[in-house]
């Protein structure tokens, strides 16, 4: 918890003006009964008029000053708990940005989602309570207590019988109640979780007319969530009325004694009206304190849960790098022995001893069937997963010594699952180079094969992107992905799979463009074509994360099995297309 101190500090004028604040609706609070017993006391028995105004006008002022408390107190734990959830939010927010991929696995992005916005209302919500509550509730127990002892001790006994009953209940009920808020949260997690996959991906939900079934995994989600929020509020709504069934049986007692000691002469009657009020204010503070302890313990829930976000080790950083000064120069890509796995605990490696070399200039090429680990090869090369065994060397240098960002500025890697952003073309084009001129985006653009059918659009590059991309089709979205990675100018292209939905005679002129614009850059291929990598200088044969075969497109169909049956396979399809 000390952590979340540091989003305290900054505003700890309204953390500490809010309760100041409110105590002073307390102190009006505790007075105010009194005022009223001396009116019915004094006042009225002497028939004093000038008395009774001069109390009523003491009233009134009073209520005044309360209510300026109130509304101060109010401002500033408003501006205090939503000032330190936007701090959170912020940190919260930039350590997720910082994430590796394996982060990033380990959480789905619905738990993220649900921790950056509800679990941080939480927090924000109890924040807000509690300032308002902090003083206000022991404030108001104390005064009223001091003053129900000075005015009638042997009434007061009373009390001192229904608080211990009260707190029992009161530490049971949050017991019962904190492990199934915590519960609760992760049921909201799941839903969130359903929520986001199925908008990020309603297309394909809709092409496969699955919506009856996102619909019912949907509803389960939801229905599990209520059933957790029920079981969880159950034990909340219950104290509601054991506090009220306390306070009502405190009242009879209290009226029942005094009513005694009113017929014997010992206590006034204005006292007995005073006194139940304090009685009442006794048991409300009681009830305040219980509800900032109930929705504390949903909240401690929650803020284990955005610690746990801001506690994650980033498992990649570039903190141990011992040549951060050292940059790409001329994009040599080396693996010797590389294993690799997702999950460490699992026995079998995605790459098993993987090595090979591509030198500056070469295309070399890597087939091979789906799962056999092309993707995670080539991901070890910007270092968007570490290898567990062996080394991969940029330009002799270790992956690991370099500064993230270095090494990410020569690597230019189209993904597999590329995505655009909202945007025009031209902002999104841009990531690879902030500075890049119009004439240098076009240059891309055209080697990309992109710049015709941007040009056709009325806007050309201003053209609006919608989010993801949604109104280019695949194979210009490809192509816009990979004039964004050319505007880098990086010493290592990779495209994984990036020209798959691009037709062959189009994917050829993005090759050749690549043999003039990137003469001098590493180009690492991946492709389910054997025509988009036939004439690389060298091909690498996957199967099951090992190299079963490697050397140029001649020498495979020779002696590599598995090529030469994709290669037949491929031919047999062409032949029948
Ligand atoms: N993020 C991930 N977490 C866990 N396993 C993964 C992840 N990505 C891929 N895999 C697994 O690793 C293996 C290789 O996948 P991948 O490299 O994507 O294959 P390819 O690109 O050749 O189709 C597959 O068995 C796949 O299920
Ligand atoms: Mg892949």
């Amino acid at each position: 918890m000390k952590q979340y101190m540091k989003y305290v500090k900054p505003y700890a004028l309204y953390f500490l003006l809010a309760p100041v604040l409110m105590l002073v609706e307390v102190v009006g609070e505790v007075v105010m009964p009194k005022l009223l017993a001396n009116i019915i006391n004094i006042g009225i028995p002497a028939g004093d008029t000038g008395y009774i105004v001069r109390m009523g006008l003491g009233m009134a002022g009073m209520a005044l000053i309360m209510m300026l408390g109130g509304v101060g107190g109010g401002f500033f734990s408003a501006r205090a708990s939503v000032s330190f959830a936007a701090a959170l939010r912020k940190d919260a927010f930039a350590k997720v940005q910082e994430f590796s991929f394996a982060n990033i696995d380990k959480f789905s992005t619905g738990s993220l989602v649900t921790r950056l916005t509800n679990d941080i209302t939480q927090l924000q919500n109890i924040i807000n309570m509690g300032l308002k509550m902090a003083f206000r509730a022991p404030g108001m127990l104390i005064g009223a207590l001091i003053m129900a002892v000075a005015m009638n001790p042997s009434l007061a006994t009373v009390i001192g019988v229904v608080i211990p009953i009260l707190v029992i209940a009161l530490v049971l009920v949050m017991r019962v109640a904190f492990p199934r808020f915590n519960a609760m949260q992760k049921k909201l997690d799941r839903l969130n979780t359903s929520v986001q996959e199925n908008l990020t991906n309603i297309r394909v939900v809709k092409s496969f007319v699955r919506e009856k079934e996102e619909m019912e995994k949907f509803a389960e989600a939801n229905e599990d969530l209520r059933a957790g929020s029920i079981a969880a509020f159950k034990v909340v709504i219950m104290t509601m009325p054991i506090m009220t069934l306390a306070m009502n049986a405190t009242t009879l007692a209290v009226v029942w004694f005094a009513g005694r000691q009113i017929l014997v002469g010992d206590m006034a009657v204005g006292d007995l009206t005073a006194f139940t009020t304090y009685i009442v204010q006794i048991l409300i503070s009681l009830m305040m304190t219980a509800m900032v302890i109930l929705n504390s313990s949903r909240a401690i829930a929650s803020a284990k849960r955005i610690s746990e976000i801001l506690n994650t080790k980033v498992d990649l950083s570039d903190e141990t790098a011992t040549k951060k000064d050292a940059v790409v120069t001329k994009g040599k890509v080396e693996f010797k022995n590389v294993c690799f796995k997702y999950y460490k605990d699992k026995e079998n490696y995605v790459l098993d001893h993987i090595s090979f070399t591509a030198n500056p200039g070469e295309i070399v090429g890597i087939i091979g069937g789906t799962g056999s680990g092309k993707t995670s090869m080539v991901q070890l090369i910007p270092r968007l997963y570490d290898c567990d065994a062996g080394e991969v060397l940029v330009d002799g240098i270790n992956v690991k010594d370099y500064s993230l960002k270095h090494l990410r500025e020569g690597v230019g890697m189209v993904l597999q699952k590329n995505v655009l952003f909202s945007g025009t073309i031209m902002d999104n084009l841009k990531w690879g180079d902030e500075d890049a001129t119009l004439e240098a985006v076009q240059a891309a653009a055209e080697s990309a094969q992109a710049h015709n059918f941007v040009s056709s659009f009325t806007k050309g590059y201003e053209t609006e992107l919608g989010q993801g991309g949604v109104n280019v089709s695949g194979g210009q979205k490809q192509r816009l992905c990979i004039a964004r990675a050319l505007l880098k100018k990086p010493k290592i292209l990779i495209l994984d799979d990036s020209t798959s939905a691009v037709d062959t005679a189009t994917e050829r002129r993005i090759r050749e463009a690549f043999e003039g614009e990137l003469k001098d850059t590493t180009k690492i291929i991946i492709a389910q074509r054997i025509s988009s990598v036939k004439d690389a200088n060298r091909i690498l044969v996957i199967d099951e994360g090992q190299i079963v075969g490697e050397g140029t497109h001649e020498e495979l169909y020779k002696t590599c099995e598995a090529y030469r049956e994709i290669c037949i396979s491929q031919e047999e399809k062409e032949a029948s297309a």
